[in-house]
This record gives C-alpha cells, structure tokens and sequence, in this order.
C-alpha cells in the first residue's frame, strides 16, 4: 500500500438514451467503484465523479422516435441510471448531467478560454448534409465504406473494424442513417481542435512516458492513432442540441458533445466541491493529484487523445496517470446491444435477484473483460454464486459464526497458545492486505477477486483441518483457540470484501459488531488482533443464498424471447428497394459456388480471403466474415455467389464476386440457407 494521496477517479458519462445494463458494469462503474472504495479505505482523499452525458444527437434522435422532447428523454432515463448506480453501490462522490447550468457554463469557458488564446482553427468547409432530413449529418450518422479496410459499415468519425479515426467526409458511398439517402456537401463553418499539433506532447506523454505502466490495448490503440498521422478535429457541430458555441457568427452551432462531455468530469467535481464545502482546483489542477479515467475501450482515443490535448491547449490542468480501459462484455455468446434488447438491464436484474446486488457485482469482476472480451451466461453466474459465494465465502463465515454462538453465546473466548498451523494461518492471512492491493493498484481486479476467495479459502480450510466440532467434547481449550483464529480471518474478509462487496462487507460487520472495533486495511497487515477476547459478536445471517436451476431457465427463457421478438419486429424493419426492372434482375449473374480455401486478411478482425470454385473459375473473393467463422469450417462449403460483381481491391487485394449471406436475428451472418436458426421471412439478402 502506497503513500496517501489525492485522487481523482472518473468513470465514462452514461448516455441518458436508454437504461445501463451488466455491460457498462463490468467494462467501467464496478472496477471503477472497487478501485474507489479501496483507496478511500486505505486513507486517501478521493473525488469519485460521474454524470450522464445527455448532449450529441442520438438524443434528439431518440426522442423524434418517441415523440417527445428531447428533455423528457434525458430526465427519463437520468433518473433510471442514476438510481441503478445507487441500488449497486457505486459510490460516486458526485452523479451530475451535463444539462446541468454549471457544466453550460464550465464547458462554456472552457471553450471561451481556447478560442481567446488562439488554440482553435476556424475553417469553412463541406460538411455532410442530408436532404431529405433537411439537416447536417453528425458523424454517427453516416455510414459507408472504411478507406482503409473495406468494412462497409464505418462509421462517420470511425471504423469499428480497423480501428481508423475518420472524418465523415473520407467514407467511400456514404449514406445517411436517418433517411438512407445519399448526402451531399454543404458548406459551414466550424472549429477545429489541431491534434496535430498536439503530436509531440501525445508521443512523449504516453508514448515515451507510459509506454511500461498503461494496458497494452490503451497503449497500442494510441500508438496506432498517432502512427497514422494526427488531423484537426472539429470541436463544434450544426445541431439544435447542446451547448451553444460562446462565440459571436456561431449561431445555430453547438459544442460536440465529446467537446463538452469529458469536462463534464470537471463540472461535477465542482458540484461536488460546492456541495461539500470544498475548493476543487486541487483535484484537477495539482501536480500531485492522480487522475485516473475508468472506459469502455471505444472511449480510449477521445480520453487518450482529443481530451488530454484539450487538458494541454487550456494549460492549467493535469493529465491522466492512467486510462485503464476495458474490452467488452458479451451476453451468452453475443454482442450486448440496446436496440437488440440484448442485454441484462440493471433495473431488471434487481426485480428478478432483490438482495444479489453483490453477486452480479462479483461475477463481473471475476469475469471482467481486462484483458479481451468475455462472455457473461447465466450458467457462469449461477456457479460462481454457488460454488464461490455461498460455498466458500459464505459457508465460511457462517461455520464461525454459528459456532461461535452455539459455544460460548456469542462472547469471543481468549486463546490458548498457538501451534504452528495457528501462527503460519495468521501470518498467511497479514499477507492478503498487500496482496489485494498490488492487484488493484496495477487495475487487475479479477485477480484481486481471486484473492479475496482465497481468504476465505484459507479460512474453511483451517477449519476443515482443525475440525473444532469434533474437538468439542475432548478439548473444549483446543477449541477456543481455533475459534479465535477463524474470527480474525472473517473480521479481515468484512474489511477487505468492501470494495467488491459493499453490501456483504456491511452485514458482515453488523453480523460481527466490528462498527465499534472500527479495522482498516492497514491493521490486517500489522496488527496482532482484530477480534479481541471478550468481544460479542451477534447471530449469524446468511449471506448468500443458492441460486436454483429453475432461476436461470427463467433468465434463459426471457432471453430466447427477445430473440423471437427480434425475428418479429426485423420482418418489418427494413423497407422494400425501388423496383427493379427485368432488364436489371439479368445483368445479375448468381452461381452456385465451393469455397475451396479460406484464410485471415492479416491485420483485419472482419475479413476473409476466400478461393471459390464457380464453375467458371476458382476466383479469389473477400468477405466480412471473419468474426462468424472459422476458416477451416467453411472449407467445402456450397455458397451463392454473384460472380459479374465489378471486381474492386480491398486491403490490396483483388475480389472478384460477392457471396450472398443474410444475417439472424442475433446479428449472425449466415449463408443462404432459409431454414437455418431464426432466419426469418423479410431478412435481407446482401
Ligand atoms: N457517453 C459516452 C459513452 O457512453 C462516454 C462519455 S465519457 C466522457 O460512450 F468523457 F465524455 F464523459
Ligand atoms: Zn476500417
């Protein structure tokens, strides 16, 4: 354990336009929560900061299909994230929104200040604009084909397959997502933060500075950004929604939401300040203040980038010590996602699991996607409940504790003299402290999760080894000493449980009476006795309970059913093309194929390189397909083939066709084949 210090711990602003679920809490709020809560108990001074993020224009979006105002959306959905966060026990020091007046103003300055010490580009320039929609096109809401890669769904600020940071204007065939058509150009005038001429400071910030103590994902994402070559970014945006921009010939203009957002953080910790009677200039402004940013990693170039080089243009405040970024979490095989509605959503889970905050809390910590996305089942959840939670960590406790009652009332007996065993287990437990804390301080905290199980491991097997129930009637001496070491060990794992397991750490004390021997972290590592002789505990409750098969069938059950409703509801969801004549169905030429080989595009997550055997020829063809298939199983595989598709390179290499897929309702790309899993009447062929 290190040194107390001053820290300021963000977590990623929540978009107010739909509910959270166990995704935003495994990736951001429950390691950022785990890490707050130990540094406050290990004796330092946190502000723990977040907010909802309720600018950019997915909101106006949103509330367009709701019909109703963009404020109703965001006081709606504020209010549920807000109350989800609380029902787990993410202990923020402060949960503001950028709505609030104070983040106007504070976002307002912020850019008032860079404007008047010259930090901004002003350029007029085309920008997308949809005709249809009557309205400029924000970044999300062009997608076309990445110039990079080939993925032909990127998005308008990046590509979710290779990576790239685009402008909107560099996709090849964009269209908009609002009414399909095609965009055009229209001129407008903006401001543009030059990250290129942030790239030395970037470089030697990270790259150079925390190239050894920052996740290799972080750093590699980076590096990749900066290797590309830095372009200015425009910092304002044509919407009705947002912050104005504070300057005079900007009218009609707003501050990009990831303008405004990310000193969010700085307007709620002033919130707080104000609140609490405090000044809130140390905790951004101090050399010695620790920022850390908890993220999603489709977060980490905004964090990573743009807002550090903000930080820097404004010139008073700190940079993040660290951006541990998480990889995503999946949902019994596939990719979380609202508008699927696949998802558990917070609210939800508390309805069908009232008092198993923790549990949910637990299995996504011991399953976090640190390190590469993970996938979350119901099947997982109920082992680890039952075999961790209740059969270790639980079953533990509850032995002491009924014991302890059952032999002497409650009242902790003195021990006799310790054996071997006795001093090796206590010196084994004085360990964990710094144990625990070396994962946490280095962000791995599914470790850290592992070692507080092994506490309560090293407990039940004390006892399992000393069996103080079979001691009872020979050596009733024996046992007060066995009892006295097992309490130390279970008033350790009430204080070192609490940052993963707030609401167990709680009722563990008050099971133990530990409030009135108040036992920090520190005094595990170095003091004789936790428990003393003497002191009397109360009556064991339990802590955890058995989640039964017949639970999960029904978490199983509600699941197949948003996959049904899926199917239903995509049967409307895409609309006819124009009528092709039948002059146009003749220029096609579809053939059945073989694919013959199949092989990874290096350096690619989504495509393909694919040799089939049309008859004709065997012809190489490029497919996005990488992420449903395993090359060696699509070997020997019969496919529809469009095989006079004008040929075009992708990622230099030539494809001459295209194999005609369509995709289930969980968002699986699968051959043509009608009767396969889900695919429904009304799915697209493409
Ligand atoms: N709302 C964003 C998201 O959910 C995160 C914003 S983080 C902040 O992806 F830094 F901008 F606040
Ligand atoms: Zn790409």
């Amino acid at each position: 354990m290190s040194t107390p210090k001053r820290y300021t711990i963000t977590s990623a602003l929540p978009y107010t336009n739909g509910p959270i679920h166990i995704g935003h809490l495994a990736g951001v709020y429950v390691p950022a929560d785990i890490y707050s809560r130990y540094l406050r108990i290990t004796g330092n001074d946190v502000a723990f900061i977040c907010g909802s993020d309720e600018h950019g224009a997915a909101i106006p979006m949103r509330a367009k299909k709701e019909g109703v105002s963009p404020q109703v959306i965001i006081d709606k959905y504020h209010s549920i994230i807000k109350r989800s966060f609380k029902d787990f026990g993410i202990s923020f020091d402060n949960y503001s929104r950028t709505s609030a007046p104070i983040h106007h103003e504070t976002a307002s300055e912020f850019f008032k200040k860079l404007y008047e010490d010259g930090k901004f580009i002003e350029e007029t320039s085309e920008q997308l604009y949809d005709p249809e929609a009557d309205q400029f096109l924000a970044d999300r809401f062009v997608i076309g084909t990445c110039p990079k890669c080939g993925n032909e769904e990127a998005y308008g600020d990046q590509c979710e397959n290779c990576g790239s940071s685009l402008n909107a204007t560099d996709l090849i065939s964009p269209k908009s997502t609002i009414s399909g058509a095609k965009p055009t150009l229209k001129q407008t005038k903006h401001w543009f933060l030059p990250l290129d001429q942030y790239e030395d400071f970037l470089k030697e910030w990270v790259l150079v500075g925390h190239k050894k103590d920052w996740k290799t994902n972080v750093y590699g994402q980076i590096k990749s950004w900066i290797d590309d070559g830095l372009r200015p970014r425009a910092v304002t945006r044509d919407l009705d929604w947002g912050i104005p921009v504070p300057v005079d010939g900007a009218e009609g203009k707003v501050l990009y939401v990831w303008f405004d957002a990310p000193i969010g953080y700085i307007s709620s910790t002033k919130e707080w300040a104000v609140r609490e009677g405090k000044d809130w200039e140390p905790y951004w402004k101090d050399k010695d203040t620790k920022l850390v940013h908890f993220i999603g990693k489709d977060n980490i170039v905004f964090h990573c980038i743009i807002f550090p080089s903000m930080l820097k243009a404004e010139g008073n405040y700190i940079l993040p010590e660290n951006v541990p970024a998480n990889e995503f979490l999946n949902l019994e095989g596939n990719k979380l996602s609202t508008s699927k509605n696949w998802a558990v959503w917070l609210h939800e889970y508390l309805e069908d699991f009232p008092d198993k905050q923790d549990v949910l809390r637990y299995v996504l910590t011991a399953n976090a996607p640190e390190t590469k996305d993970n996938d979350f089942t119901w099947k997982d959840f109920q082992d680890r409940n039952n075999n961790e939670l209740v059969g270790n960590f639980g079953n533990f406790i509850n032995r002491i504790i009924v014991l302890t009652n059952k032999y002497y009332d409650g009242i902790i007996s003195a021990p006799n003299e310790f054996t071997e065993t006795d001093k090796q287990t206590l010196t084994e437990l004085r360990a964990y402290p710094n144990v625990i804390s070396s994962s946490i301080e280095r962000y791995r905290f599914r470790e850290a999760s592992q070692e507080l199980l092994n506490v309560s491991r090293l407990g039940n097997k004390y006892l399992a080894d000393e069996e103080p129930w079979k001691l009872m009637k020979t050596d009733p001496e024996r046992v007060k000493t066995i009892m006295y070491v097992g309490l130390q060990i279970a008033a350790a794992l009430a204080t070192l449980s609490e940052p993963f397991l707030p609401f167990t750490a709680q009722k563990l004390k008050n099971m133990l009476s530990l409030d009135t021997i108040a036992t920090t972290w520190n005094e595990i590592a170095t003091k004789e006795v936790l428990l003393p002789a003497g002191h009397t505990i109360k009556k064991a409750t339990l802590l955890f309970s058995k989640i039964e098969d017949t639970d999960i069938q029904r978490q199983l059950d509600k699941l197949a059913a948003t996959k049904k409703a899926n199917e239903i509801e995509n049967k409307t969801v895409t609309p006819q093309k124009d009528t092709a004549t039948f002059e146009d169905f003749t220029k096609l030429d579809m053939r059945i194929g073989t694919i013959v080989e199949a092989e990874k595009m290096p350096k690619t997550k989504k495509l393909l390189v694919l040799k089939v055997d049309t008859g004709i020829n065997t012809r190489t063809i490029v497919s996005g397909i990488a992420e449903h298939f395993k090359p060696e199983d699509l070997i020997g595989k019969k496919v529809t083939v469009l095989v006079n598709l004008a040929p075009r390179k992708l990622r230099g290499v030539e494809s001459e066709g295209m194999i005609l897929m369509t995709e289930n309702p969980a968002g699986k790309i699968v051959f043509l084949n009608p009767d396969e899993d889900g695919v429904h009447p009304g799915a697209v062929i493409s």
